[in-house]
């Protein structure tokens, strides 16, 4: 295959370039990857755009993006149970069962229309133990024993607890018969002690 024509054309100091044909097979891988080349580079770049590394990389990088997303959303999230408690307070529906219950168990000490007698005013802006939902009921289940207001949290199950919880705010800025002066500290709108 290779030694057929021998050029001469090109000689210098006795140095003679041969001139043969390129063996058949390196011709044949020549143009063979040229045509393929012909096809491949705008199959490549242009049918599938969103497999180009650059697409591809930001796909993936979407893809853990999203995957992270769903782990964080599946973390316990802090429960808010004076929003919880305020949700439920708003929504109504307790009104009926609280009154009874407060007619009961807590009007001896705190008066039918929540004015106060051993127990604080309940319809004033001051509390002992704070505003809030959450303190209210806390004083509720826990009680203050050393200052004759009961533990409740044996005699009352939760939900009623939550009612007489939602009975005692509803009754702040009502006017009673014969109010007990303010007793604690100021709250604000929320409950929140002020000072
Ligand atoms: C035997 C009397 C008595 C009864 C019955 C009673 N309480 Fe009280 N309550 C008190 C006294 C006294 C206080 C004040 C405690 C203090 O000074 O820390 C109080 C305080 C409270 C407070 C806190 C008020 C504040 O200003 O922080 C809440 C809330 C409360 N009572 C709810 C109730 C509920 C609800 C009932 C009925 C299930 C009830 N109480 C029944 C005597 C009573």
């Amino acid at each position: 295959m290779t030694d057929k024509p021998v050029e001469h054309s090109h000689d210098f100091d006795g140095i003679v370039e041969l001139d043969n044909d390129l063996p058949r097979w390196w011709l044949g891988i020549f143009w063979v990857t040229t045509i393929v080349a012909v096809f491949y580079v705008p199959y490549y770049h242009f049918m599938y755009p969103e497999k180009l590394p650059e697409a591809a990389l930001l796909a993936s990088q979407e893809a853990r993006a999203e995957e992270l997303a769903k782990i964080e959303a599946a973390k316990p999230k802090p429960v808010d149970e004076e929003a919880d408690l305020l949700a439920k307070y708003n929504a109504g529906g307790w009104e009926e069962a609280a009154k009874a219950d407060f007619t009961t168990f807590c009007v001896p000490c705190h008066a039918p229309d929540g004015g106060g007698t051993i127990g604080p005013n309940f319809t004033d802006d001051y509390y002992i133990h704070g505003g809030k939902l959450t303190d209210i009921r806390r004083i509720i289940v826990e009680g203050v024993p050393a200052k004759g207001m009961i533990s409740w949290k044996v005699s009352l199950k939760p939900q009623q607890i939550e009612n007489l919880t939602f009975y005692i705010r509803s009754l702040r800025g009502t006017t009673p018969a014969t109010p007990k002066a303010a007793e604690g500290k100021l709250v604000d709108e929320a409950g929140n002690f002020t000072e």
